[in-house]
């Protein structure tokens, strides 16, 4: 098991350790940052155990699987996972707290507004209004009781510049004034206005399900450094700007469930999760078939489709049917026909929060598939006919380290990323915030870094 000695408590500046608690796989990766360049040195897999629909549900199972993805970070090579990542040099300190992403049926979101006055002569917005304006966003909402923030977002400011220019006269200042509202405004320090307003995103999770995550961690000899909501973390990782500005829908299809995030005018408007993935899909595969589970995910992974018409009448595979002696040749069709139902629930059961959310008509971009799921054949133009729009895959690589490209770890290059960031202390304002569980305060501890204290 992965135990840290006193020598590794030191501070390792340019490492960063983002752990991806998955239903399939633990991944934990390592990255390094260099002149604000984040590169990967390792990664460690091990396969799940202890997690049930992105829940902790057994916390010893799941300490021992991070820890076997910690020790993997040790391996000479990394068992499954195709990179260039050069293990002939020695191992590097690693962290001693990491980036843990969270998803499940417990997180929740909001999309609440709030407006302050400014009321200081000179009028010009200050760091301290902006944290002031998040934290009255944060206070308008009836928190689910046993929940609490861990990620509070400004999508976009607005100032009410009215009445800007200096009176003339005593009575010139009294007179009330109609608000001129100014829009989409990405970071309003320094802008001269009469009211500061917000249009925020916030993400609560449960307490208790975020006290079993640091207690895992802890189990396996490690400390939380920040969580983040596991499709954020994947759309950090693949979507590219024009993606996020023009509106686009990401889904990170996993194998117990399939997280949502829209993104619209450069930052998120929506965060989902549907409590289906590809595990669903190889369980019905083996009922249907009759086939032991093993058998298939593996005949899924290689002969799977997710659209009927795209296999042909004629195509054949061998399966071993449990009440059978020996092997069967079936039509190929067949897989088809069991997977395209149960693929298709999950798409729509996006596609339904996605027309909730009120902003379907906005996704100019269409779809961003990503995640383990979004590499079965068919899946691609299922969603296209589904949603109607235009969809894509998804890999890494795009804003993460250009050695990884494999959809399945998305969303840990997503978590480097973000620690990334925290070390670089360089986010734009319209950039996610994040925080540690427990430490309600620093919420909002992030616009320190951004306009100084
Ligand atoms: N080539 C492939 N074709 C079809 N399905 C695949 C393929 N590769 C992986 N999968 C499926 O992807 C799923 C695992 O994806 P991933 O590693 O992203 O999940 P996870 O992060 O562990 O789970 P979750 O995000 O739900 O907690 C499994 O169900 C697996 O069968
Ligand atoms: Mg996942």
């Amino acid at each position: 098991m992965f135990k840290l000695s006193v020598d590794d408590i030191v501070s390792n500046g340019n490492l960063i350790l983002g752990i991806d608690l998955g239903t399939n796989k633990v991944a934990a990766l390592l990255g390094r940052l260099d002149g604000g360049k984040l590169s990967l040195d390792r990664v460690g897999l091990a396969p799940s155990q202890g997690l049930r629909r992105g829940e902790i549900v057994d916390l010893e199972k799941a300490a021992s699987s991070i820890s076997q993805a910690i020790d993997g970070l040790n391996a000479r090579r990394p068992k499954g996972i195709a990179t260039s990542v050069d293990r002939s040099v020695a191992v590097p300190r690693i962290p001693h707290r990491a980036w843990v992403g969270i998803t499940g049926d417990h997180v929740r979101c909001f999309n609440p507004r709030a407006d302050i006055p400014i009321s200081r002569p000179g009028r010009a917005v200050s760091p301290r209004d902006v944290e002031q304006v998040m934290r009255a966003a944060v206070g308008s909402l009836e928190l689910p009781s046993g929940h609490e923030v861990v990620h509070v977002i400004a999508r976009s400011f607005a100032v009410d510049t009215s009445g800007n220019s200096s009176p003339k006269s005593a009575k010139d200042a009294s007179i009330e004034h109609t608000p001129i509202f100014c829009n989409s405004i990405a970071n309003p320090v320094g802008m001269a206005a009469r009211r500061l307003e917000v249009q925020a995103h916030v993400v609560t999770a449960s307490t208790t399900s975020l006290g079993h995550l640091e207690r895992c961690m802890e189990e396996a000899g490690l400390g939380v450094e920040g969580v983040v909501l596991e499709p954020l973390a994947s759309a950090d990782a693949v979507l590219s700007e024009a993606e996020r500005d023009l509106g686009t829908v990401l889904l990170d299809i996993g194998a117990g469930t399939t997280d949502m995030a829209i993104l619209v005018d450069g930052s998120v408007c929506c965060t989902a999760a549907v409590p289906i993935g590809g595990r669903h899909i190889t369980r019905d595969l083996a009922v249907g078939l009759e086939i032991d589970v093993e058998e298939a995910e593996a005949l899924k992974i290689a002969k799977g489709c997710a659209l009927v018409d795209m296999v042909g009448a004629n195509e054949k595979v061998t399966v071993n049917i449990l009440s059978a002696e020996g092997p069967r040749q079936i039509p190929r069709r067949l897989l088809a026909q069991i997977i395209q139902p149960r693929a298709a629930e999950m798409v729509s059961l996006v596609k339904d929060q996605m027309v909730r959310s009120g902003y379907f008509h906005r996704l100019s971009i269409g779809a961003v598939l990503t995640g383990g799921g979004s590499q079965l054949e068919g899946i691609l133009p299922l969603a296209k006919q589904i949603f109607g729009l235009p969809v894509r895959l998804g890999r890494p690589s795009a804003r993460g380290p250009a050695n990884l490209k494999d959809p399945r770890l998305s969303t840990s290059v997503g978590l480097l990323l973000y620690g990334s960031q925290e070390q670089v202390h360089s986010t734009p304002v319209s950039a996610w915030s994040r925080a540690k569980p427990n430490l309600g305060t620093r919420v909002l501890g992030w616009w320190k870094h951004l306009f100084g204290p």
